[in-house]
């Protein structure tokens, strides 16, 4: 199966909002707590900034045209599948996500060069939920399906490492990549309508998605990973690390 996620509506209000040129200098808020590199407890003292001013990045910062993190808004976002027989594309608009607020950083680990430096950072939310409204069109072998409508879909225990990497060039840290790992422990889909109004398929077809979840998520998985990483590197760039010095934030 392939899947094509493009998180447009995350550029678009990059686009929109992330209106300081490149070279200028904003600054984090100073509420934002900075480690010194040298320092013996370096990972913990990163971890623990992070934690404590995760909420000034959840309820975002204007200076830096950073928006709403929770609930995180998605106008919209396109989808494109094939699993064997199964194939078409699905639309979803208005999407919102509720979670990030709650997210408990386990771990920070990073990795520093002359001229590089990564951070791998594992935290977990103990649930999320994401709704919005739905249109899908496809088909399973000879037959049509499609509708639109109404979906949501719970999670527990999401577990992720983000493994952010860049160099370090004229005091900016460029990031080059922004992998995410989600690990999902349990997921609950429901949506409305996917045959038109015919609800004993749909119920049948959300009974089946139920069902088989796991497989379909790890699926889907390596190629949404693939634009996540495009997105969310473009994402903080724009509107974070061009815009900080690096020799401040990374002391
Ligand atoms: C998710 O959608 C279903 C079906 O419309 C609804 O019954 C349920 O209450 C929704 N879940 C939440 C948490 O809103």
């Amino acid at each position: 199966m392939s899947s094509v996620t493009q998180l447009r509506a995350i550029v678009c209000v990059a686009a929109l909002l992330g209106g300081a040129r490149a070279d200028q200098e904003v600054g984090l808020p100073r509420s934002v707590k900075v480690c010194n590199h040298q320092a013996p407890d370096y990972s913990s003292c990163l971890r623990l900034a992070i934690q404590e001013s995760w909420m000034t990045f959840v309820k975002g910062i204007p200076e830096l045209g950073l928006p709403v993190l929770d609930p995180m808004e998605v106008d919209m976002m396109e989808n494109e599948f094939h699993m064997g027989q199964l194939m078409g594309r699905f639309v979803l608009r208005d999407v919102k996500s509720y979670g990030a607020a709650k997210s408990i950083f386990q771990a920070v680990r990073p990795t520093r060069s002359a001229d590089r430096m990564s951070l791998e950072v594992d935290f977990v939310m103990p649930k999320v939920f994401i709704e919005g409204d739905y249109k899908a069109e496809g088909s399973v072998g000879p037959y049509k399906i499609g509708g639109k409508g109404y979906f949501n879909i719970s999670m527990e225990g999401v577990s992720t490492t983000w493994g952010i990497e860049g160099r370090v060039e004229n005091d900016r840290w460029v990031v080059e990549h922004f992998h995410v790992y989600p690990e999902v422990e349990k997921m609950k889909v429901y949506f409305t309508d996917l045959f038109n109004g015919n609800p004993e398929l749909n119920k049948a077809a959300m009974t089946f998605v139920n069902e088989y979840w796991q497989v379909l998520y790890k699926g889907m998985l390596p190629v949404v990973e693939r634009h996540w990483d495009v997105h969310l590197t473009d994402f903080v760039n724009r509107l974070i690390f061009s815009k900080v010095s690096f020799a401040k934030t990374f002391p």
